[in-house]
């Protein structure tokens, strides 16, 4: 991944989103405020509608915050995104049915006008990557939900953002897959060096995942606690016994049992 960028740096201060709909409004998110260091791999967790989705849509300009500042290496979400320093992983890999997974990955790339051999080139380059180099060509109805994750992380990363932000990608899945899918996120992450912006609802997947895991409280969303994980890379599955990674888990547990 010769030519592949580096992570981005986001940093979020005293952002609040209040939502307002024919019912009234609703104050989803209130002055939360952390930094994300670029190359880190940071998980946020909380109660479900703490407001986690909403956090992540403004990162990546989805959504504007009601007050306060985003900023990605410095740019508004807006700007970055425009520069293509954004990429997202949602929970259903919302890949293109008649598309070849290799068209798939290509999509974001013919909005962009890239001439075809440079598409292709890049496609193959991460399909290898996520280990579907020999899936190319079949359609995503004959892959696993595994593999069409792997699938749509490579599309996410065609680009070549900074950023990858994934919102409950593996919630889907089955846990054994889920172990490994997480496992090979690291791995590309790693070697793609991209900053992760990782929601979960499972803390053993945080912790087990990230560089620090972000705790958030219930409505309206406050950051709770950053925890950081201090256990060494790579991570491995061994690590679930770690007192570290024990130490870590019940912490967040017990958070987020008094805010649940
Ligand atoms: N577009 C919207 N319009 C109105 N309210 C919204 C909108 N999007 C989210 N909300 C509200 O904001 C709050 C936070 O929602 P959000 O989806 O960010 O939570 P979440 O932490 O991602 O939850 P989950 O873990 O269930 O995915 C909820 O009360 C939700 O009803
Ligand atoms: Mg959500």
């Amino acid at each position: 991944m010769t030519d592949m960028g580096a992570g981005a740096a986001i940093h979020v201060e005293h952002v609040s989103k209040t939502f307002v709909t024919k019912d009234g409004t609703t104050e989803a998110v209130a002055d939360v405020s952390f930094d994300v260091p670029s190359g880190s791999f940071v998980s946020l967790i909380g109660p479900s509608g703490c407001g986690k989705t909403t956090v992540a849509r403004m990162i990546g300009d989805l959504l504007a915050p009601t007050s306060g500042e985003i900023t990605i290496d410095g740019e508004s979400p807006s700007v970055a995104r425009g520069h293509r320093r954004i990429g997202f992983v949602f929970q259903r890999p919302t890949l293109v049915a008649w598309r070849s997974v290799l068209k798939n990955v290509t999509l974001p790339l013919d909005v962009l006008g890239w001439p075809r051999a440079k598409k292709r080139e890049r496609a193959m380059e991460l399909l290898d990557l996520v280990g579907l180099a020999d899936f190319a060509n079949h359609r995503p109805d004959q892959l696993s939900g595994g593999m069409q994750h792997r699938a749509a992380i490579a599309r996410a990363l065609s680009y070549d953002p900074g950023v990858l932000i994934m919102d409950e990608p593996f919630g889907a899945l089955d846990l054994i897959t889920r172990d490994r899918m997480g496992f090979e996120l690291l791995r590309i992450w790693a070697e793609a060096k991209k900053t992760v912006i990782f929601i979960t609802h499972s803390i053993e997947e945080a912790v087990l995942l990230s560089t620090t895991v972000l705790a958030m409280a219930a409505r309206p969303t406050y950051v709770q606690e950053l925890v950081p994980i201090t256990l060494e890379r790579p991570r491995v599955v061994e690590h679930r016994q770690d007192p570290r990674f024990l130490q870590a888990t019940a912490k967040l547990r017990e958070m987020l049992e008094q805010n649940g």
